[in-house]
């Protein structure tokens, strides 16, 4: 495992790291969170999406953070989720190129994660955003994300089901978001069984002209895959319809 801190190492080891995929740019931006005392060392990846690659990484204290770090280049993502970024007041007036899209991708997502767990969400906690850098909280332990619930079935679905829903209810209620994203390939079961969302670049305000049709979208999915699971869900539209009256 190749370890990096800024006084030891040179920089071609965190080029080593970055396996070459990230550029002069995002190359400076880990030197500046590093320099910031946010970043103390950065291990290897752990995962890597069409958009983002997660790197496990160290913090000053010796806590485990998660690095993710956005492609400034992938051409998948021109196509994929950016119209979410059309619509919200918050980034209204935005031009120029796609690398500044990708900055302000990072930056809601830094900013969704920080409503929500302040708002008792259970998601990473967001420590710093640097350009395309997003650094949280690590999920999982020894270098090791947690599974997703894809991947692993809650001992006890009945109450994982209500729990997740109670969730959405604090992300709409409380924070004022939809996640637009959410399924059982973005929530993460920790240990003891504690559920986590993730991959909150996706959401939107609670008054973004789609909120509704992406809130039904997350339900409908939750609902989908817990009803695999044989739980006794009943259907959407009362939960649903309980979110939209008491947020409306
Ligand atoms: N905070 C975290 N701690 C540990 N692992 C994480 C964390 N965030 C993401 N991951 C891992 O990285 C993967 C991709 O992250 P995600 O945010 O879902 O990005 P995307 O789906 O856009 O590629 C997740 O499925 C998970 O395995
Ligand atoms: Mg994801």
């Amino acid at each position: 495992m190749v370890c990096v801190s800024e006084r030891l190492e040179k920089d071609s080891e965190l080029f080593e790291v970055l396996e070459g995929v990230f550029d002069y740019w995002t190359v400076m931006g880990i030197y500046r969170l590093m320099n910031k005392g946010v970043i103390a060392r950065l291990f290897g990846a752990v995962a890597s999406g069409k958009e983002a690659r997660v790197y496990w990484g160290e913090g000053p204290r010796g806590e485990d953070l998660a690095v993710k770090i956005f492609y400034v280049q992938a051409s998948s993502f021109k196509g994929g989720r950016l119209k979410y970024i059309a619509g919200d007041p918050r980034f209204e007036g935005l031009r120029g190129d796609f690398r500044k899209l990708v900055y302000a991708w990072c930056l809601k997502e830094y900013r969704n994660l920080k409503r929500a767990y302040e708002s008792g969400v259970p998601v990473p906690k967001p420590y710093a955003v640097e350009r395309n850098i997003l650094v949280m909280e690590f999920i999982g332990k020894d270098g090791v994300p947690a599974p997703l619930l894809k991947e692993k079935k809650p001992s006890d679905p009945v109450k994982a089901f209500s729990e997740l829903k109670e969730y959405i209810r604090r992300l709409y209620l409380r924070a004022k978001l939809v996640h637009a994203d959410l399924s059982e390939y973005n929530v993460m079961v920790d240990e003891g069984d504690r559920l986590v969302i993730i991959d909150l670049g996706s959401a939107v305000l609670a008054s973004h002209p789609m909120a509704q049709e992406f809130l039904r979208k997350d339900v409908e999915n939750i609902y989908r895959f817990f009803s695999r699971l044989g739980v006794d869900t009943g259907p959407p539209e009362e939960f649903l319809e309980e979110l939209l009256s008491r947020g409306g």
